[in-house]
């Protein structure tokens, strides 16, 4: 059978692609995470300490405009299905009077397209996947983040 250049070419570039993609899995590297369970999943396996959560009450700084922001309160115990949403029992609209809590984001009441709702939006509804409270550990792993305020950009009404 023949084949034209160009596919032996493509051929060529898939192999090398699996090829550096399988090398840098064996190389020892930073520590990453291990996604798999223990080697011994029916042992005996002790267990990680409980994290510190961070419960002070501080609303956080956000690292950049979009950042969904982290809890700054326990959420220990809350309920959050599809029934039930602990959360908006604060953050809606309607409670934050009474509650004090910051009113979830006018983007939450978006539609996909932009058009707004009069409730929070199905795709807003389970807040903890975007918004997580922060435990007191040690880095999993290394972080060279810079905040783009401190690259040189000239803030708005700072003169
Ligand atoms: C009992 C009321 C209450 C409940 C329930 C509650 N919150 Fe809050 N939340 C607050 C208050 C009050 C604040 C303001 C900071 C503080 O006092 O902790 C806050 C702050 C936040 C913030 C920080 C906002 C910012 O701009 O920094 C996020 C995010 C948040 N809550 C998410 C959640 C999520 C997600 C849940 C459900 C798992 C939840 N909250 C449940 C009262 C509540
Ligand atoms: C798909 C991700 C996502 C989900 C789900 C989500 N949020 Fe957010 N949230 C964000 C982002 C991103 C921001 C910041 C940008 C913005 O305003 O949209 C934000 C902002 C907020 C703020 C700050 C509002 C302000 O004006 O300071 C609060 C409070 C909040 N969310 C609460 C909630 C609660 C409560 C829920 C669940 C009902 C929820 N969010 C679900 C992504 C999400």
């Amino acid at each position: 059978m023949m084949r034209s250049p160009g596919s032996w070419l493509g051929a060529l570039l898939v192999i090398l692609f699996v090829a550096t993609g399988a090398i840098a899995q064996m190389v020892p590297g930073e520590r990453v995470p291990k996604l798999s369970g223990p080697p011994q999943e029916m042992g005996e396996v002790e267990a990680e300490p409980i994290p510190k959560w961070v419960v002070d009450d501080a609303r956080k700084e956000r690292a950049y405009p979009d950042q969904p922001p982290i809890i700054p309160h326990s959420i220990e115990g809350y309920q959050l299905s599809v029934n039930t949403n602990r959360c908006l029992s604060c953050h809606k609209r309607e409670l934050t009077q009474e509650s004090g809590a910051p009113m979830i984001s006018v983007t939450h009441y978006m539609t996909r397209e932009g058009q707004m709702l009069a409730d929070v939006s199905p795709r807003r509804y389970f807040c903890t996947a975007c918004h997580v409270p922060q435990a007191d550990v040690r880095p999993l792993v290394g972080n060279t983040f810079k905040d783009m305020s401190d690259m040189g950009v000239k803030q708005a009404g700072s003169e």
